[in-house]
């Protein structure tokens, strides 16, 4: 029989006692059966790459699959939830998500295609103002969206891209240095577009202070919300950011490659300057079915869609945004940093044992969402995250040379996955 130590007691007990229950139950979590401390179970720490399947989706898509199935093209108006109209059921949640109106927001696409959509429209670069800003540890996905989108306009990349670093000896990019950059050469910069919280070192930059900043220089600003929607409480039309882009397979559990959002301002939906790709989803609605050959437009971001929506692909993003909106954003952040500073807590005793391994993401909590990216000097972490999953059941996910990544999900991880994680790691440290 395995005997209980005093830090897992304590890692129940914070279970046991804490505020907002886990619902952990409603998902699919992998199965992890062997060695100590898996009670059948994994702990997942890999939700910020791809957040655990709902149990309830199987019975949602078979729902979609049956209408198909009784209703044929009828499905369109006569399906439950009528296909026409499918994509309007996520407004409301959706805007909720990010803190938007529901006119500003529509789900579609994937994130790159909606990054390009968006830069049609918001990257109107000019001889004299044409760079982009972009922190140098973008997603690489980020990273080619904007290069291209320069050399589309005849800009040369390597001149038109600028990669901000942190400071020399530093992990993280500071929002003040961001600040000071862009009011230093804002009448040169076109486009700022950053992650919210970047998938790297898990920062959460400070977005009000940024678009305000970019604003005052004449720039536009956008911003990729990747490992911020789900992640943490966004305020996206109060704080006046241009648009905004995020996919929904991390922290919004929507299935691998699930559809992605999109934000644009309300200052923006009735400007008819803005160029725009179109398709017949872009029309409005009322009048699709007429099939003239030119788009009525409607002000809202809608407008920005092109194809009819994959119901398929919709359904687990309506069911992720219910979860969410049952829930609420504010609940979730607080669980959030309880249980990142508790994990936070775990590992520090490997990183006063090790004096290799340090944590990136920043310390202070507003400043971080659910991820802690730990460091881990001279050591290939390949190797290391394969016995975390294999000996322990820890998913996690290694960033090659020497970054191991754990998201602590409010939504499904334990305080209990917190101390094995930090057990396992300590283990395999060790060995
Ligand atoms: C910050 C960020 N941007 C862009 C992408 C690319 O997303 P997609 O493959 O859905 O276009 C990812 C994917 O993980 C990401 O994390």
């Amino acid at each position: 029989m395995t005997t209980i130590t005093s830090a897992e007691r304590q890692a129940l007990d914070l279970d046991a006692a804490d505020p907002l229950p886990t619902r952990r139950a409603e998902f699919h979590v992998p199965p992890h059966n062997s060695g100590q401390h898996s009670p059948g179970e994994a702990a997942y720490f890999a939700g910020n790459s791809l957040g655990l399947q709902p149990k309830a989706l199987r019975g949602r898509l078979g729902a979609e699959l049956d209408d198909w199935a009784r209703l044929g093209v009828e499905g369109h108006l006569e399906a439950e939830r009528p296909w026409f109209s499918y994509h309007e059921l996520l407004r409301g949640p959706a805007a909720r998500l990010v803190g938007a109106r529901p006119e500003e927001v529509v789900v579609m696409n994937s994130l790159t295609v909606n990054l390009h959509l968006l830069m049609v429209s918001f990257y109107r670069p000019t001889p004299r103002r044409h760079a982009i800003l972009i922190e140098d540890s973008a997603f690489p996905s980020d990273s080619y969206a904007v290069r291209s989108q320069a050399a589309f306009h005849g800009y040369d990349p390597d001149e038109a891209v600028i990669r901000l670093k942190p400071r020399r000896g530093e992990a993280v990019l500071r929002t003040d240095d961001v600040v000071d950059f862009v009011r230093a050469h804002g009448d040169s910069i076109a486009l700022i577009l950053l992650g919210a919280v970047n998938y790297y070192t898990g920062e959460l930059f400070d977005i009000d202070a940024i678009t305000a900043a970019g604003h005052d220089a004449g720039a536009v600003v956008g911003w990729d919300l990747a490992h911020a929607a789900g992640n943490v409480p966004l305020r996206l039309h109060e704080v006046g950011a241009d648009w905004a882009a995020w996919c929904s397979y991390k922290y919004l559990n929507a299935g691998p490659g699930s559809l992605a959002g999109v934000f644009v301002h309300e200052r923006h939906l009735a400007d008819r300057t803005l160029p725009k790709l179109a398709g017949w989803w872009s029309t409005e609605a009322g009048t699709r079915f007429e099939m003239a050959p030119t788009v009525t437009p409607v002000d809202t971001a809608d407008s920005w869609q092109l194809s009819n929506p994959p119901i398929l692909a919709m359904a687990p993003v309506l069911a992720s945004l219910e979860m969410f909106d049952e829930t609420g954003m504010a609940k979730l952040r607080a669980k959030s940093m309880r249980l990142t500073s508790y994990l936070e807590q775990q590992l520090q005793e490997a990183w006063q044992k090790w004096p290799g391994v340090t944590v990136i993401t920043p310390r202070d909590p507003r400043l971080r969402g659910a991820q802690l990216s730990v460091r881990i000097a001279d050591r290939d972490v390949g190797p290391l995250t394969v016995r975390l999953r294999h000996e322990f059941g820890v998913f996690t996910d290694a960033r090659r040379p020497d970054v191991i990544r754990l998201a602590p999900v409010p939504m499904y991880n334990t305080f209990h996955d917190c101390w094995r994680a930090a057990n396992a790691l300590a283990r395999v440290l060790d060995g």
